[in-house]
């Protein structure tokens, strides 16, 4: 018999359903909330309420789509955390719910462990392409900026992580200050490409070990623009490309750096990246250039797995699920990954 699962995605602003069927994908619908682009940054009140709104439409157009009914269903997989607590606990309690009144069980899912095994997800038509364990995952977003051992579906060793800014927060605040706009990594992302990478330099944090830091090179870039900008208010305008470009070949050359010390350490080749700044092009490119140079089998995620979506919790789900793990129905969403 096969096992299918329903994945609920809420931690951030982000509602999201699917449906896999034995790791297969049968539907992944994400329904993104607009309402944050006036603020600049995500607004935890309205997140939540707009999760409010949107899971029940969301989950049922992914049963629907997947051409599956609630009944049919072996599991709900759901996001616990970290996140926002007033949207995780509207997936939360919605799985709850449901899995009571269908009588099935539910697993908790780790929102980052989501991420980092997107690459899992199987899909009609796209050849399958997966990393041997244990293999590197490199997990940037806009909460976190890891190295992670990935020993099975199921375990998972941190090898390094930030120790005070993640790399998204960095793109977003970054682009926030020179007033691109939200969310900054893609604006920055596409801005970079028409730049000279090499124009500005930037400071690059000295951390030991594998652990990162990227609230040195924010700094740096506020006080260069600040002072050029007291020089020549035109500055940002003429050279937007340039500095995006010279800022994006930064906190690239610093994430690289620890992931080829990590794979050096380790004697591991297989190396994936994950999470929202796995989108970047440029850190793509770099990834797969490094994998040429040293040997290294790279696997880079679909973009549309890039960002939030339920798709992901549902394959954690399903290897936890498999697992024999279970969740009771006291289980409480948590905010922060320390907390898990
Ligand atoms: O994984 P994600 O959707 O949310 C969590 O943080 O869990 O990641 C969002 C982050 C934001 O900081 C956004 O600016 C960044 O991913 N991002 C990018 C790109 N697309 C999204 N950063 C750099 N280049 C991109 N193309």
């Amino acid at each position: 018999m096969s096992d299918i699962i329903l994945g609920i995605e809420s931690s951030c602003d982000d509602t999201s359903a699917a449906v896999i069927r034995d790791g297969w994908l049968l539907s992944n619908v994400i329904a993104s909330q607009e309402v944050h682009r006036a603020f600049g940054g995500v607004v935890p009140e309205l997140a939540s309420r707009a999760h409010e709104q949107n899971i029940v439409p969301v989950v049922s157009e992914a049963l629907s789509r997947a051409g599956v009914a609630a009944s049919d269903l072996t599991a709900i997989a759901f996001t616990r955390g970290p996140g926002l607590l007033g949207s995780l606990l509207v997936g939360t309690s919605f799985a709850k719910a449901l899995g009571l009144a269908l009588d099935i069980p539910l697993v908790m899912v780790n929102h980052l462990q989501g991420h980092i095994l997107a690459g899992f997800v199987k899909e009609e038509g796209v050849p399958v392409v997966q990393p041997s364990f244990p293999y590197l995952c490199l997990l940037v977003s806009g909460g976190n900026s890891q190295i992670v051992r990935v020993d099975s579906p199921t375990e998972f060793v941190i090898l390094g992580q930030t120790i005070d800014d993640a790399v998204g927060e960095a793109f977003d605040k970054c682009s926030k200050m020179m007033g691109l706009g939200y969310p900054g990594g893609p604006i920055i992302d596409k801005l970079a490409a028409q730049g000279d990478a090499s124009r500005f330099k930037f400071a690059k944090p000295h951390i030991p070990g594998l652990d990162y830091s990227f609230s040195g090179v924010k700094t740096s870039l506020l006080y260069f623009v600040r002072d050029e900008m007291a020089r020549d208010p035109e500055f940002m305008e003429k050279n937007k490309a340039d500095i995006c470009a010279s800022f994006q070949k930064t906190l690239i050359d610093i994430l690289m750096d620890k992931l080829v010390k990590a794979a050096k350490q380790t004697g591991i080749r297989e190396i994936a990246i994950g999470g929202g700044v796995s989108a970047n092009s440029g850190l793509r490119a770099r990834v797969q250039e490094e994998g040429r140079r040293r040997g290294w089998k790279t696997y880079l995620p679909a973009f549309k797995f890039t960002t939030d979506n339920a798709a992901m919790i549902a394959i954690a789900g399903w290897y936890h699920y498999l697992a024999g793990e279970r969740t009771g129905l006291d289980v409480a969403p948590v905010s922060r990954m320390a907390d898990f």
